[in-house]
């Protein structure tokens, strides 16, 4: 519960306000994705919602991560949360949370504890299927577009990390299945400047690539500098097709322009869930454990409108200028 804030009013009264404080722990600021949820999180647990926000930026390090729990602790905060730069190696930390009854909201990536009631809650994206959902498409698209080859390189995010995990599976296990060509693959940390990087290595090293499958959208922003600085066209016409994850909104205009060609939903927005698990926690009510978001795919062209994923239909948008307004 809450700690209880004493304030005196002008004539003497004593006022009690229910302050909760919360210490957030947010992986850095690595993409726009990362700016968005950043926001969303400090948008809802404001001064005049009744938080207090000890925010903390571990800029991408699991070390600093670790102090600033460390940190929220001996502050005797009321809840932690935590935003995971990679799933491993929180066994220590979240038991001295527990042991100091703080609850902890994991958000966004996933811990991978030996105990599962280290933690309160998780809300975050299916990843895994994000991926799958891209890798359908491509296989839609290819047949609708009668492509002989796939050769594809994989601009992964950032090692150990949830979202890597899931995408870059989903792609392994496609290569499998439709026979895809998989020549390379290479993480780019989930940041704009090591896409572009990345991609310009992997451009000198294979002439024939003619898909990169982009764990984010800076990454895929990236990428298509280094595309077009070798001299290579992007998009449905050009050398080379861009499929993207996020869909921010640099991301969308992107596909808008035909410059990425499918871009699959990952949704920042976790404030309001934040809140609403820890709101639920204060009237005493259970949660659910983990809370998975829904998420949408957007294309360029209307090529394939629907695909499907383990017996489910997933509608594909096509990106016209109201969507991006
Ligand atoms: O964990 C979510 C991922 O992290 C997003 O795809 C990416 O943009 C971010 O940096």
């Amino acid at each position: 519960a809450s700690k209880k804030a004493d304030a005196s009013d002008e004539n003497g009264m004593e006022a009690e306000n229910d302050v909760i404080t919360i210490g957030f722990s947010q992986v850095g600021a690595e993409s726009d994705w990362r700016t968005a949820h950043s926001e969303s999180i400090k948008k809802v647990f404001s001064e005049k919602n009744g938080y207090e926000l000890i925010f903390d930026d571990a800029r991408q390090k699991q070390e600093n991560q670790v102090a600033a729990i460390f940190s929220f602790i001996q502050q005797e905060v009321d809840y932690i949360v935590l935003a995971p730069v990679t799933e491993t190696g929180w066994d220590t930390v979240l038991q001295e949370a527990k042991d100091a009854g703080i609850p902890v909201i994991v958000v966004d990536r996933m811990v991978k504890v030996s105990d599962e009631s280290l933690y309160t809650a998780w809300v975050g994206s299916d990843f895994k299927l994000e991926g799958r959902k891209a890798c359908a498409w491509l296989d839609a698209y290819a047949k609708a577009k009668g492509m002989q080859e796939i050769n594809i390189v994989d601009i992964q995010g950032t090692y150990g990390a949830t979202p890597q995990i899931g995408r870059t599976q989903a792609l392994t296990e496609a290569v499998e299945q439709y026979g895809w060509n998989l020549l390379a693959m290479e993480s780019g940390e989930f940041t704009q400047a090591k896409g572009k990087e990345v991609m310009a290595s992997m451009l000198e090293q294979y002439e024939n690539i003619n898909v990169v499958y982009c764990e984010n959208d800076n990454q895929a922003f990236g990428a298509i500098e280094a595309i077009e600085d070798a001299g290579k066209t992007v998009g449905p016409d050009g050398d080379i097709l861009v499929i993207s994850f996020d869909a921010t909104h640099g991301g969308i205009v992107n596909t808008m322009k035909g410059k990425i060609v499918l871009n699959v939903e990952c949704n920042p927005l976790h404030g309001p869930r934040v809140e609403d698990i820890i709101k639920k926690l204060e009237e005493g009510k259970e949660v659910d454990k983990q809370i998975f978001t829904e998420e949408r795919m957007y294309s360029h062209g209307a090529d394939v409108p629907v695909i499907t994923v383990d017996g489910t239909d997933y509608e594909i948008t096509e990106v016209t200028q109201d969507i991006v307004d």
